[in-house]
């Protein structure tokens, strides 16, 4: 069911980029589970889904990862943290995975999609993106992130995309040194606080006339 263009523009208009947030409310659970699955709905190259997403609730590995977020309030007081992880390499294992998974979802033969994993193959493991696959898999991952952040303004649900943080000190406190990932961006989501002036100030955007030619 279409929702009325007016309520996605509304949202869109109301989301801004939350710099206080009030640390007293948290996401009920059902919407939270609602804007994850958000995060698993969001499209992705070949449908390689090459990410994964650390939500973390401890406070004290959030206190630990605010010194290397540019101190940003953000990260310890705002209600669900998201760190969304790119995969580092794509490997032939994920084309299987995929053809995989695939092949069972629509009980298909996984032979007859050989063609699709061949393309994957010369394309992303054997082809000249292999040398910008890290770039690549960082794409992705901020489709998933623009996905949860209109999703989550459809909701009423603030959410802060918080690219001030240091990657490398963000892998070796998440344990992601020796893994297949790699911290891409964070995302923080909530409620705003009463006393975050950024609300009430007016969104900077070029005209359309500028940002949109037809042709
Ligand atoms: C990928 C990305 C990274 C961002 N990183 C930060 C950040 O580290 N800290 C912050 O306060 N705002 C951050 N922002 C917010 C932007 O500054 C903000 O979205 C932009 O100025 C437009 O304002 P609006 O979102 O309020 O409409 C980021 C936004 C994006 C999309």
């Amino acid at each position: 069911m279409a929702i009325a263009p007016e309520t996605l523009l509304d949202a869109l208009q109301w989301r801004y980029a939350t710099k206080v947030f009030d640390p007293e409310q948290r996401i009920p659970a059902d919407l939270w589970s609602t804007l994850e699955q958000t995060l698993v709905l969001t499209p992705s190259s070949y449908g390689l889904q090459p990410w994964k997403f650390l939500v973390i609730q401890d406070p004290a590995l959030r206190q630990q990862l605010r010194p290397h977020s540019w101190n940003q309030s953000q990260i310890t007081d705002c209600s669900h943290l998201v760190v969304l992880l790119s995969q580092r390499s794509i490997e032939p294992a994920d084309a299987e995975r995929l053809i995989q998974a695939t092949a069972a979802a629509r009980a298909v033969e996984a032979s007859s999609l050989d063609g699709y994993r061949n393309m994957i193959q010369i394309d992303l493991i054997d082809g000249p993106r292999r040398q910008i696959i890290e770039r690549w898999s960082s794409n992705q991952v901020y489709i998933a992130l623009g996905n949860l952040m209109t999703a989550a303004a459809l909701l009423s649900i603030d959410t802060c995309a918080i690219e001030g943080f240091s990657p490398p000190d963000y892998d070796r406190i998440l344990n992601l040194e020796d893994s297949d990932y790699r911290s891409c961006v964070v995302c923080a989501c909530g409620y705003r606080s009463a006393d975050d002036k950024y609300a009430a100030l007016a969104k900077v955007r070029y005209a359309a006339s500028e940002l949109i030619e037809h042709r």
